[in-house]
């Protein structure tokens, strides 16, 4: 099972919405697993949020607009679900992200190097979960940059709750270890949950990964 891979054929963007409703059906039944899950930390929106948000804010951060130049970096189909303390999906969710772009360079005005920026790179991005809660972007591997381990910034936000905000890493990159806010998350189970893979696509020919990272609420919304 592996929706993000089915995902990753090549496809007009304006079908990616199509293909995520095709991978629904492949999810686990909502609450199977609820005894196993483990709270994502919230952790620091930090000083990135753009400061001004691209015009364009959909799913695919790596084409801006209907530009014919893809962004700089290792492109990554990034999903998961957002689920409730119980683990059943959350509707009507907005899930979004920000990240620097290959060289480093957050889509703000505070960034070191702004006059580098990758004008390719949207370097946010926005999708409304629903009923499965699951949520898809198309952008680029995160790269660290100076003080930081790579990372997503997430924000997820649901009417009449307070804005949440975490941070998604990648399995295996040896500086997690040394950074500060992943450090922070003082329970190590909760800290492993925000870890995950960013995998090779299999028979992917442009060497695309995919990365899946469920988030769980401590809430669950009224029926
Ligand atoms: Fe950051």
């Amino acid at each position: 099972m592996n929706p993000p891979a089915l995902l990753a054929l090549p496809e007009p963007r304006r079908r990616f919405l199509t293909r995520l409703s095709c991978a629904t059906a492949l999810f686990a039944a909502p609450g199977a697993f609820a005894e196993a899950l483990i709270r994502t930390p919230e952790q620091t929106e930090g000083p990135f949020y753009p400061d001004k948000l691209p015009l364009d804010t959909d799913n695919d951060l790596i084409i801006v607009n209907d530009s014919l130049t893809s962004a700089i970096g290792d492109i990554t189909w990034l999903s998961g679900r957002i689920l409730d303390a119980k683990g059943d999906p959350i509707r009507n969710a907005t899930v979004e992200i920000w990240q620097c772009d290959n060289r480093g360079v957050y889509l703000h005005n505070g960034s070191d190097n702004k006059a580098k920026r990758d004008a390719n790179f949207q370097g946010f991005g926005r999708f409304l979960t629903g009923s499965s809660g699951e949520y898809l972007f198309r952008t680029i591997k995160p790269v660290a940059y100076p003080g930081r381990t790579p990372h997503i910034h997430f924000a997820i936000k649901f009417k009449g709750r307070d804005k949440f905000t975490t941070q998604c890493y990648i399995q295996g990159e040896p500086q997690n270890d040394r950074d500060g806010v992943l450090r922070g998350i003082a329970d190590a189970k909760a800290r492993a949950s925000v870890i995950v893979p960013f995998a090779p696509v299999k028979n992917s020919k442009a060497g695309e990964l995919a990365a899946k990272f469920d988030i769980v609420m401590g809430f669950t919304p009224e029926a």
